[in-house]
């Protein structure tokens, strides 16, 4: 009798044991995307899988891993899967911005500057235009379509521009020029704003054929045609950093030399994101774009094959 009392207790302390042992483990916070402490229990209840959203935790999140590794700790979880995501974020405390980062500013106008002629800046010359906006007189273009305009600028490789306003006008913007057609050439925009494309934003003239084009804190609006029209002479790289390119038709006007594109921290939606040279031969199968950390819209045409061409890491769109 003592020996069933001793054995009976035994066994009641053991499954009482068990039993708070599973309520307390059940009790458990299931959508802690932080802690992953239940990832051994149940395959079922991974969270970040069955939530579906863990995707783009992650990629706000940044470095925060959190919202990939949380776990429920049993079956019956798989519906809080989006909290764990919404927590996920939070792994490592840093956040990534998608797009142009909301420290960089572009100019406010500090008043205007008069232009009766193209300004011309040398290699090694910085123009600082101060914020001012430049305005042309009339004769120097309309802002239309035709051809025959004046650019507000022409820049040599190794000369800088930076802290403009472009007027309204739009003329036919800015002239990247060289004598040299070197891959060495190399020219800079800085904080330049088109407040309305003209002809087109900027393009490559003379033997400006090779070399880097960088546009850093940049914005360019309302093209009806091209914004960078890199025409069917120029083999070299665009490089754009921080910057912003809305209501064009065409954002990328790309010819049939081997361009290089490169965007980083961008924010680029227009009619068409990338207006290829296909149609100017049999394929236009030789430029390259690199999309990183950037929100994208528009169409994709004329290019001989977009997913090759075309590399996106952490974008939106297009
Ligand atoms: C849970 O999801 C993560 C991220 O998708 C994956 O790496 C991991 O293998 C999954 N774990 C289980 C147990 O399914
Ligand atoms: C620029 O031209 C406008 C219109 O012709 C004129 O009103 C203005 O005073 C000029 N600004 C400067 C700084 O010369
Ligand atoms: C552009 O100029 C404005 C006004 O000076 C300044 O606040 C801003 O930081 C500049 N942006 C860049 C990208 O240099």
């Amino acid at each position: 009798m003592v020996i069933v009392i001793v054995v009976l207790t035994i066994f009641i302390l053991v499954a009482g044991g068990i039993v708070v042992g599973v309520i307390l483990y059940n009790r458990k916070p299931a959508d802690d995307g932080d802690t992953a402490a239940g990832g051994a229990v149940a395959p079922a209840a991974n969270a970040s899988v069955v939530g579906g959203t863990a995707v783009s935790a992650s990629v706000v999140g940044g470095a925060g891993s959190g919202g990939d590794t949380g776990s429920g700790s049993s079956g019956d979880d798989s519906g809080t899967g989006a909290d764990s995501s919404d927590t996920g974020g939070g792994g490592s405390g840093s956040t990534q911005h998608i797009g142009v980062s909301p420290s960089v500013k572009l100019c406010t106008s500090s008043g205007t500057v008069n232009i009766s002629d193209t300004i011309v800046v040398e290699s090694g010359q910085t123009y600082d235009g101060k914020c001012q906006t430049i305005v042309p007189a009339s004769s120097m273009g309309d802002g239309s379509q035709t051809e025959d305009q004046k650019p507000y600028f022409k820049l040599y490789p190794g000369g800088t521009i930076k802290n403009v306003i472009l007027s309204s006008n739009g003329l036919d913007g800015i002239w990247f020029v060289s004598d040299t057609a070197s891959k060495d050439d190399v020219w800079t925009l800085e904080n330049v704003t088109w407040l309305d494309i003209g002809e087109d934003a900027c393009s490559f003239r003379e033997n400006a054929k090779d070399g880097t084009l960088n546009l850093i804190g940049c914005s360019m609006t309302k093209a009806n045609d091209k914004s960078i029209q890199a025409g069917n002479s120029f083999g070299g790289t665009i490089n754009l950093v921080d910057t912003r390119m809305f209501d064009n038709y065409q954002t990328f006007r790309v010819g049939v030399e081997p361009q290089t594109y490169k965007a980083t921290n961008c924010e680029l939606k227009g009619t068409n994101l990338i207006y290829g040279g296909a149609y100017q031969g049999p394929c236009n199968g030789v430029a390259t774009f690199e999309f990183t950390n950037c929100k994208l819209g528009g169409g994709i045409h004329k290019l001989c094959d977009p997913a090759t061409q075309v590399k996106y890491t952490n974008c939106e769109g297009p």
